[in-house]
């Protein structure tokens, strides 16, 4: 059993989460629940396979075993159904990373691109990073939970002549785990109108029942031809700085042009720790991951219990999937500014502001529940204080 209670240090280890903080905000005694890794330990076998690979000393230039595509294929296969041959399979060093190859490779400057509002910021970054123009289609709440707008989406692909489309597949913020229908209906639309679609499924193994991962390609036998999932072991894991995720693409048109793009920046080499990484987590992780998932599902439960309990103003969105917790601050009727001012000053607790992910965001606040509930506990008493008072 992993002690997922366990209090570890990340102070002077570079990370983000926690020397982030200093570098941002200048002090030194605020509870980290922004940036999206887990104060967790990683599987035991993925830090054994590590450890004896540093052990030998020699960090040279690694081949790409058949192994990691064995493992990957039956990872897909055993638990969403999703058939994957060799030649499906890329490599690149982030999700993220290859959002902005797609960009590249399917669309000219000066395109627009579709998203959703909220939705993860980088997907709106890397499409002006790239000279695109986003068009962000709004997510609404619906009996508690984001629901896609069709019509919008249908009315900006035919005011834009959008040929892109970067879905998140389950979705960052909301927790949304997509369900086969709503894919079948927004995969479909982009079908009518010949829009590529980018799956951003890194959240899919973070799922809680009885809500079920389901990936955009297994959707339709048609759906390959004009799409592409982007994912990787790190999110589930809690491997993200060993920067390593996967491309899986059938349509060889669409292949060829994500390759010559990576081939361009010679993106597609591997890192040898990434490679490790990923190959132990999807053979040896599994039993990690049944853990982690109940660890995760109380921490969420205790979370909006806490809320409604203690500070029912603020409106929390249950998370189907991902460990990320909407929560809604409106009621308070603070400026964003005010918000992230009161949380950071006051409450002494840092989330991510809701506006980050898009103008939706107004008011909002996302918070990473993947800490030891203890350390969760602190973060939420001090929220408390702070608005109550
Ligand atoms: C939806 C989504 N995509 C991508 C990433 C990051 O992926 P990578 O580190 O592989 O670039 C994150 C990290 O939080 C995420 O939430």
């Amino acid at each position: 059993m992993t002690d997922f209670d366990q209090q570890l240090s990340r102070k002077n280890t570079n990370s983000v989460k926690w020397d982030g903080i200093v570098q941002t905000y200048h002090k030194e005694d605020l509870i980290p629940l922004w940036v999206a890794d887990m104060d967790f330990m990683a599987p035991t076998p993925v830090i054994e396979a590590l450890t004896n690979y540093s052990q030998q000393g020699i960090f040279g230039y690694s081949v790409t075993p058949d192994s990691l595509y064995e493992a990957i294929i039956a990872w897909e296969n055993e638990r969403y159904g999703y058939q994957l041959t060799k030649k499906d399979i890329l490599f690149s060093p982030g999700v993220v990373p290859s959002i902005g190859v797609a960009i590249q490779a399917y669309t000219k400057p000066g395109d627009t691109v579709l998203i959703h509002d909220p939705v993860y910021h980088p997907f709106a970054n890397m499409v002006k990073a790239n000279g695109r123009i986003p068009s962000a289609s709004p997510l609404h709440v619906v009996a508690g939970r984001f629901q896609m707008d069709l019509a919008d989406m249908e009315a900006r692909i035919k005011k834009d002549h959008i040929k892109l489309f970067i879905l998140c597949n389950p979705h960052n913020p909301g927790g949304r785990v997509w369900e086969q229908e709503e894919l079948l209906a927004v995969g479909r639309l982009c079908q009518k109108y010949g829009v590529i679609v980018v799956a951003d499924e890194i959240h899919q193994d973070l799922v809680f029942a009885p809500h079920r991962h389901v990936s955009f390609q297994t959707v339709a036998p048609d759906f390959a031809d004009f799409s592409l999932i982007l994912t990787a072991a790190t999110k589930t894991f809690n491997l993200a700085g060993i920067k390593h995720s996967m491309v899986y693409i059938k349509n060889p048109s669409l292949r060829k042009a994500f390759k010559d793009i990576q081939e361009m920046t010679e993106q597609a080499t591997i890192s040898t720790f990434g490679l490790l990484g990923t190959e132990t987590a999807y053979r040896q992780g599994g039993e990690w991951l049944t853990e982690l998932l109940a660890y995760l599902a109380e921490n969420s439960r205790f979370t909006q219990e806490y809320f409604a309990n203690h500070l029912p103003q603020v409106t929390m969105m249950a998370p189907e999937g991902t460990y990320l917790a909407w929560l809604d601050f409106s009621a308070f009727g603070l400026s964003d500014q005010q918000l992230q001012t009161k949380m950071i000053e006051e409450a002494g607790v840092v989330l991510n502001a809701g506006t980050i992910f898009g103008k939706q965001g107004t008011g909002h606040m996302r918070l990473n529940l993947a800490c030891p509930k203890a350390t969760l506990e602190a973060g939420l008493e001090r929220i408390v204080k702070a608005f109550q008072e």
